[in-house]
């Protein structure tokens, strides 16, 4: 059969590799809620307008990596390539301009048309955590730690746990003028997306990784050094709380993130395991306008790329979950064999055993092999003369030994012989 490949950077997660995928999952969830987070769902599509003002339209995002497209009523729509946007468009309902706390988080798939490469998607998940509605420094700590205590629990070690600034809105335009001042004598030896960025938006400069421009951005003078007191205070505080919280960061005065909405702290969790595309999780503390809303929806939060968790895990040796495979396969010899065992099926699956039967006459080689297949623990097996002496014969499918049980105590049998792995 010719296999149809999905398109370029995006991929199928098939069933047996799921656990791992829940692994991350279930701990995001268990790790939140210890924070007092809960779950938000909001649409794959919004608005292109959201992200435009949201993220910024000057941003790589925006300009380069979105899926844009225009529903039947001609409105244009964009598929997320982020999540935070569409979560403060679905909390400015909320009480949330009034200074009021939302702990929310969310997972799911985001879009970007990038250049696919290793840890670089078209579609990738992200686990996202958004601090909504207020504004204190310890916030923005309490928000690192958590997301170093779920990489803790997902036994990522190894981590650096970098931090920086941004300052506050008021503070920019003094450390732009620092910043053009000193790209604007080597911007002829640097790339042609920086020419533009040095006329648009001088920040994104600092966020290029041409090698060129690399030189010219180690030598540039720290942004932080034009900030006032406001935004250093700030900084300070939330380095004072990481350190009080047992948090070991460094602080990399050229990290800006690449998302306009930030203001004062920005941060990134780097694994070397993940080469080029090192950055593990991102975040920071935000001000993110919407269409039609003159003040913005503050907040602090990070998203992490479960691709990237997922290969870091990998790197790592982690122990990988096990698949799941159902316990018990029924394995049927003539049409009312199988009959019995699909009704025998329904009432194992309501005790909580999950059981596959076999629904078509086949040979026992056959349907012993499906057995093997799908990795059961035991099979039961049922022909004409087990229902007539009212038996099954049960078979431990890894040590092989074989035994008759009486129909009408197969329930206690089956506890028995899944225990310690059901029961
Ligand atoms: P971001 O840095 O763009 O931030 O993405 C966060 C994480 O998503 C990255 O650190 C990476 O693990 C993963 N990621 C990003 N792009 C890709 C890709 N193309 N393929 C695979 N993984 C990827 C945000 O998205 C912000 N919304 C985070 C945030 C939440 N800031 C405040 N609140």
């Amino acid at each position: 059969m010719p296999k149809i490949s999905p398109p370029p950077g995006t991929s199928d997660i098939l069933p047996e590799e799921i656990s791992a995928w829940h692994r991350l999952e279930d701990t995001a969830r268990k790790i939140f809620q210890l924070y007092g987070y809960g779950e938000i769902r909001t649409p794959v599509f919004e608005y292109t307008e959201v992200f435009k003002r949201g993220i910024g339209n000057e941003t790589e995002i925006v300009q380069k990596e979105m899926y844009t497209f225009k529903d039947k009523g001609g409105r244009s729509l964009t598929l997320r390539p982020e999540g935070t946007a569409g979560i403060m468009r679905s909390l400015m309902a909320t009480d949330v301009m009034n200074g009021n706390e939302h702990r929310v988080y969310s997972l799911g798939p985001m879009f970007r048309g990038e250049k696919p490469a290793a840890g670089r998607r078209r579609q990738f998940h992200q686990i996202g955590v958004e601090n909504v509605g207020r504004i204190a420094p310890e916030l923005d700590a309490e928000c690192i730690a958590m997301l170093m205590h779920y990489l803790e629990e997902l036994d990522i070690v190894g981590n650096r746990l970098l931090i920086n600034t941004r300052g506050t809105l008021e503070d920019r335009k003094p450390a732009e003028k620092v910043l053009r001042a000193n790209f604007i004598k080597h911007i002829s030896a640097m790339c042609e997306d920086c020419k533009n960025r040095l006329k648009r938006n001088v920040w994104r400069i600092l966020d290029c990784k041409q090698p060129e421009c690399q030189k010219v951005i180690k030598n540039s003078p720290p942004v932080v050094s034009c900030f006032g007191e406001k935004s250093r205070s700030f900084f300070n505080k939330v380095c004072e709380t990481l350190s009080k919280l047992g948090i070991s960061y460094e602080i990399e005065p050229k990290l800006v993130r690449g998302l306009d909405y930030y203001v004062h702290t920005v941060f990134e969790v780097v694994h070397p395991a993940l080469g080029a595309q090192d950055a593990l999780a991102g975040g920071g503390r935000y001000e993110i306008f919407l269409p039609g809303n003159k003040n913005p929806i503050i907040g602090v939060g990070f998203a992490t790329g479960l691709e990237r968790l997922l290969m870091t895990q990998e790197c790592l040796k982690v122990i990988p979950s096990p698949p799941i495979t159902p316990c018990v396969f029924l394995a049927g010899l003539g049409i009312e064999a199988i009959n019995a065992n699909m009704t025998l099926a329904m009432s194992l699956r309501r005790k909580g055993i999950s059981t596959v039967a076999e629904v078509e006459e086949k040979s026992i080689k056959a349907q012993m092999r499906t057995a093997n297949r799908l990795g059961v623990k035991l099979t039961i097996i049922r022909g004409e003369t087990e229902l007539k002496n009212r038996i099954a014969t049960c078979k431990n499918m890894k040590t092989g030994e074989q035994k008759e049980i009486p129909s009408d105590k197969l329930d206690d049998s089956l506890r028995e012989l899944l225990s310690p792995d059901l029961f």
